[in-house]
């Protein structure tokens, strides 16, 4: 059987799916923005940051608020335009773009520190995995931070038992940190810190990856 080579969230984020995602729930919302907190004081402020795919903003508004450049951009034309509403708002004068993370047009070491958040654990395969990574990684001049789910947690458990029992199949793809670290080995970057929204209980990861070849 030939290997997936797309995805739910490559494709499904059209315009009603865009504007669902912006009401996630306060408290979840809450949660995540103070994970990204934890790990970008790692990251000077003086770096610009794109924040890729940015969904609808909230983690380039987090990351402006506290005084970085921000760039923004995602794959969705839905996303993009609510993106662009919000960074409008909130006056960064910035241009959100049409990117996939597969393939960027950007050139090589041209932005300080890439973020891209809650979309590795949508990628079904390691070739895509290793893809997106060498992708942050070349425009990258010198951090990533990651999000990937963890599959060592009580919510991945649940999941599991559910779909054994009949119930949802799982839709997402945890990995080790393990797995991911041997991503980004292959484009020269090693791990600096891996952050864990709630260790063994939440799947959530965000790991801060650093350029080590010159
Ligand atoms: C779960 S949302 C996360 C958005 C944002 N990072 C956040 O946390 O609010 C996943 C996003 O990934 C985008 N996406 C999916 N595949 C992509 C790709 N190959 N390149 C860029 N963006 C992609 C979708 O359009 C969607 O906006």
């Amino acid at each position: 059987m030939s290997e997936p080579t797309t995805y739910r969230a490559r494709t499904n984020y059209d315009e009603h799916k865009a504007t669902i995602y912006q009401h996630r729930k306060a408290h979840k919302h809450e949660g995540e923005m103070k994970l990204l907190d934890r790990a970008f004081k790692l990251i000077p402020k003086s770096h610009t940051v794109m924040d890729l795919p940015c969904g609808g903003g909230r983690v380039f508004l987090r990351l402006a608020s506290q005084g970085y450049k921000v760039k923004a951009g995602d794959l969705s034309d839905a996303m993009i335009a609510i993106a662009q509403q919000n960074a409008d708002k909130a006056g960064l004068g910035i241009t959100v773009e049409k990117a996939d993370v597969e393939h960027l047009t950007h050139p090589d070491r041209s932005i300080d520190t890439m973020v891209c958040f809650r979309l590795f654990q949508h990628f079904p395969t390691p070739a895509i995995r290793q893809r997106a990574i060498s992708e942050l990684c070349r425009v990258s001049k010198q951090y990533v931070v990651l999000s990937y789910f963890s599959p060592f947690s009580w919510t991945q458990a649940k999941l599991i038992l559910r779909e054994k029992l009949g119930g949802r199949k799982l839709r997402k793809f945890p990995t080790s940190l393990n797995e991911v670290e041997g991503y980004f080995a292959k484009s020269g970057f090693r791990l600096v810190e891996d952050f864990g929204q709630l260790p063994y209980i939440k799947s959530l990861h965000l790991a801060v990856f650093e350029r080590i070849s010159e």
